[in-house]
């Protein structure tokens, strides 16, 4: 047992997207102390520069670091494709960081079926290029076709799912030459497992549509395992702060987190 088993596990997005990953934590490690930070009042990250997502995101590690989390998720893959160095930086040997990318390049990148992986998500992780550096330099058999889909987020967030109109985009995008042929999907944004059943159903159920979510959950409990750090909290507490507060956000929790909860504000800047 160490000293900081039950400090919290802090976990970051811009917005409410990334508690599609919280859940997937709350759901395996149910013991555990969260503290769910969204940048509401910057969201989107994926139309900002990487300066910008760096300056925004080492502030949320700072403020993580202060409410002594032991870990830092980083549950928005703009921030973590853009921004993870220094994130890494910031944290120091005061938290371990956790991003969604990595864990999911190491999944897709070890598995023998995967010849041609498709990758979508914001125009900030796209243009990034990080999936398909960190993917060739694991695999360098796996070929990587990327596709910026930046009207999902909106999309969504505006509850344009199972309709006529989502399912228009999802065709839209989904039918691009750069994801022909390819033989898993991955799904880099945390928003996106919300409409996860139709993109696969685009594809007949035929294809590996990868979420994020819960092989990060399961990275986060090996890790924690390893290094003696998981909570033996019985009554666990979860905190869920953004930066601006709008009823808008408040209701919209609804589709990332299974179980109502309420934000406080807390504007870091
Ligand atoms: N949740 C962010 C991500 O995973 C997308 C939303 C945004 O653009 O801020 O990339």
């Amino acid at each position: 047992m160490n000293m900081m088993n039950n400090n919290p596990v802090g976990i970051f997005d811009s917005g409410v997207g990334g508690l599609t990953v919280a859940q997937a934590i709350r759901q395996l490690l149910p013991n555990e102390n969260l503290i769910y930070f969204g940048d509401t009042a910057h969201l989107p990250y994926g139309d900002k520069s990487r300066e910008t997502i760096i300056s925004y995101a080492s502030k949320i590690t700072r403020f993580l670091i202060g409410q002594k989390c032991k870990v830092i998720v980083v549950a928005c893959n703009t921030a973590s494709a853009n921004a993870y160095e220094a994130i890494q930086e910031e944290a120091g040997n005061r938290a371990v960081v956790v991003d969604v990318i990595n864990p999911v390049v190491t999944y897709v990148a070890t598995k023998t079926e995967y010849k041609n992986i498709g990758i979508i998500g914001t125009k900030a992780t796209i243009n990034s290029g990080t999936y398909e550096k960190k993917i060739k330099a694991l695999n360098p058999q796996i070929a990587v076709s990327s596709l910026a889909t930046p009207m999902f987020v909106p999309m969504i967030e505006e509850g344009f799912i199972y309709d006529d109109i989502s399912n228009a985009i999802i065709r839209s995008y989904l039918s691009k030459p750069e994801l022909q042929d390819i033989d898993g999907l991955i799904l880099g944004c945390t928003h996106y497992p919300i409409i996860k059943n139709q993109i696969s159903k685009f594809y007949s159920f035929e294809l590996d549509v990868i979420d994020s979510s819960a092989i990060v959950a399961n990275y986060l409990r090996a890790l924690l395992s390893e290094k003696k750090l998981l909570s033996t909290e019985t009554n666990s507490n979860y905190k869920f702060i953004v930066s601006d507060y709008t009823e808008y956000f408040q209701v919209i929790t609804k589709l990332f987190f299974e179980e109502d909860i309420r934000l406080e504000k807390k504007n870091l800047w």
